[in-house]
């Protein structure tokens, strides 16, 4: 089964007739060629496809395109150029944030949105206890980037990145 789906991607408009069974993932990679979005596992375990969707951080394979109509969503593709990098990726060339580069969009899509999270006062999708303030720590970051996984093991760079930006 086919449907419309209409998404403000990178602040355009894009409006886009998909499968019902396609993620959004695959709707961003494959009908929208933006391929910066990576697939790793498709299940969920990796965050190598995390976006952020209406202001939160999602893994994108494990969420239909058509649950999405509607709204804004931001990719790597959107938060930098090379000629005016974002802050964030800034450090991560700074810092040596990565290896192969393959998780690096995710990290940087999930770095934007832990420090936006933990300045918003918003619980960690990874702590038990919803009532604890969220901190601006090194400890705090680590747990909330915990799902986004680097098998070059490039993560103590990766936090130093993000430190630097969170000041
Ligand atoms: Fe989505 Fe791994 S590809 S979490």
């Amino acid at each position: 089964v086919k449907a419309k789906v209409a998404l403000t991607v990178n602040g355009q408009r894009r409006e886009l007739e998909v499968d019902t069974r396609t993620t959004l993932l695959d709707a961003l990679r494959e009908n929208l060629r933006l391929t910066g979005t990576k697939k790793g596992c498709d299940q969920g375990q990796c965050g190598a496809c995390t976006a952020i969707v209406d202001g939160r951080r999602i893994n994108s394979c494990l969420t239909l395109a058509v649950m999405h109509d509607g709204a804004q969503v931001t990719t790597i593709e959107g938060l930098g150029t090379p000629d005016k990098l974002h802050p964030m990726q800034a450090a991560f060339v700074k810092h040596d944030g990565y290896q192969c580069g393959y998780c690096t969009p995710g990290q940087i899509c999930s770095a934007v949105s832990v420090l936006d999270e933990i300045r918003k006062g918003l619980p960690s999708h990874v702590t038990d206890d919803l009532t604890r303030a969220p901190q601006l720590t090194e400890e705090e970051i680590r747990e909330r980037m915990s799902g986004n996984i680097c098998r070059c093991g490039a993560y103590s760079n990766i936090v130093d990145a993000i430190v630097e930006v969170a000041g």
